[in-house]
């Protein structure tokens, strides 16, 4: 396995923050871990609450790219994932684009922030997955953890080890596209564009969607369907 470096924390405000505050300090490739976030975020502004016993990282990638690349990031990330669930018995799947579910229950989440200004230069990709939380607060719709699923406390740092080792299985990316659709769910789900009724039949290497009907076939933005898919 390619070394990669891991800086340790007891506690932080946010993993993603951190390392935007420290970005000159740091390499691509470079990890920051907390045991506990006092800020963890999630997306759309969202808290991402952060105690003691789940695993709250984030990783860098200093390259310059387009946002079709950012795609393939948010692919490998999300994969990663599912298949470190998978060493622990967990059969995860994705919703797009980058949270991670158990029979509908959510056990993981992705924050990738872009920096950079027309173009991406640097790519700060935060993942949470819960480990050992039993209980979770009333707003969370449907959460689940390791713990849940496997009746068993594990220890952050083997997630975190098997997560390393995930990720490098992930080189190839046509791999990456492939295996990120098989664990897609929302292929075949039924939605609705300016009215009228579609299916999601592919997800683009890029990231754009395609929807179609008994006539038609439409290459959309996720944002332009997502408030009409219906997971559970
Ligand atoms: C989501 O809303 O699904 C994304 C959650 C991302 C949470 C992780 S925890 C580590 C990193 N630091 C943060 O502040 N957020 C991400």
């Amino acid at each position: 396995m390619e070394y990669k470096r891991i800086i340790r924390f007891d506690s932080l405000d946010s993993t993603n923050n951190y390392l935007k505050n420290h970005l000159s300090e740091y390499q691509s490739g470079d990890f920051i871990l907390a045991y506990t976030q006092t800020k963890g975020r999630g997306q759309h502004n969202n808290l991402w609450e952060s105690k003691k016993g789940n695993l709250y990282f984030s990783y860098l990638i200093k390259k310059r790219m387009n946002r079709d690349e950012l795609f393939f990031y948010l692919m490998k990330s999300s994969l990663s994932v599912v298949k470190t669930l998978e060493t622990f018995n967990i059969k995860a799947m994705i919703k797009y684009p980058n949270d991670i579910l158990v029979n509908n229950k959510k056990i993981s989440g992705i924050l990738i922030e872009s920096l950079g200004y027309e173009e991406v230069e640097a790519l700060i990709i935060g993942i949470g997955i819960n480990v050992n939380q039993k209980d979770f607060p009333e707003y969370l719709q449907n959460p689940t953890s390791i713990v849940n699923e496997i009746n068993q406390i594990i220890d952050v740092d083997e997630v975190m080890n098997e997560y390393l080792k995930k990720m490098e299985l992930f080189k190839d990316s046509e791999d990456i596209y492939k295996q990120y659709l098989e664990k897609s769910l929302i292929l075949g789900k039924n939605v609705v564009h300016k009215g009228i009724k579609y299916h999601v039949s592919n997800i683009l290497n890029d990231g754009k969607i395609q929807i179609q009907d008994s006539s038609t076939i439409k290459t959309v933005n996720y944002e332009e369907i997502k408030n009409s898919i219906k997971y559970l």
